[in-house]
């Protein structure tokens, strides 16, 4: 039997071959991706121009895992309810947006999709604060949007661990999923880092999709390598919670 991973992948359809695009996300779930994360672009918040909810709509027939949207796209307000329409899972956009986030966040909790914000590397935790109790989901962004293939930002990654604190349920409403994603240069040499830090969630890209690559194998060790990450942190959290223990003494 096959151990079963702690660790979450969501395949980043962004660099497959985007001309089978239904092909390539059935690749991706029979070789153990989890989830499919759809990277929207508008050529205006990122420089760079990908699809919408048209094709996302049509992709969704192809199973029944979660489509995590990713909108790195500037007026989201105005295109959520196609997105909602199209069968997306959970729709995540960007705190850096320049109009009110708020009403947007309960759209998407009020369809019952899952809610998140993402955060540029340079865009502190703090962000977040006015939302905290509207958000299912924080995606920490170790690149600069709008490109698959860009270094790990191993900074930008020090905030998943603190990103847990962020959620906050409100009495009498449904209470938040709390899922923490990394997005951004995830793969062999950076997953167990991810884990470390508790990652809950690893979206990983161009790593799955480069010529002559075993996507299988890959998911495989990207999972495992996660794992081990989580598997370290464990007993550091033991032992600082010792700490705390034998100091309230
Ligand atoms: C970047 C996207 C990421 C990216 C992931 O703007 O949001 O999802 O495509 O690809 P890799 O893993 O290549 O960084
Ligand atoms: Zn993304």
């Amino acid at each position: 039997m096959m151990a079963a991973h702690r660790a979450i992948v969501s395949a980043s359809i962004l660099d497959c071959d985007l001309s089978s695009l239904s092909r390539e996300c059935r690749k991706a779930l029979k070789a153990g991706s989890d989830r499919i994360h759809l990277d929207v672009m508008d050529g205006h918040f990122v420089p760079n121009i990908t699809f919408g909810p048209g094709i996302i709509k049509r992709l969704r027939k192809i199973g029944k895992q979660p489509f995590d949207a990713h909108l790195m796209i500037s007026e989201p307000s105005r295109y959520v309810d196609q997105f909602i329409d199209a069968g997306c899972d959970s729709i995540t956009f960007h705190v850096e947006v320049e109009e009110p986030i708020e009403p947007t966040l309960l759209q998407i909790r009020k369809a019952g999709r899952l809610a998140g914000l993402a955060i540029k590397p340079a865009t502190p935790l703090s962000a977040l604060d006015p939302y905290r109790d509207l958000l299912d989901i924080v995606m920490v962004m170790t690149v600069e949007p709008g490109f698959g293939g860009q270094k790990f930002m191993a900074e930008a990654a020090t905030k998943i661990d603190p990103a847990h604190a962020v959620f906050r349920d409100r009495p009498g409403e449904r209470p938040s999923r709390r899922e923490v994603h990394v997005d951004g240069g995830v793969n062999r040499d950076t997953a167990e880092y991810c884990g470390g830090l508790g990652v809950d969630i690893l979206v990983v890209g161009s790593t799955l999709w480069k010529k002559g690559r075993d996507i299988e194998r890959e998911i495989r060790l990207i999972k495992a390598l996660a794992d081990e990450g989580y598997r370290r942190r464990r007993p550091e959290k033991a032992r600082a919670a010792k700490r705390t223990a034998g100091e309230a003494e």
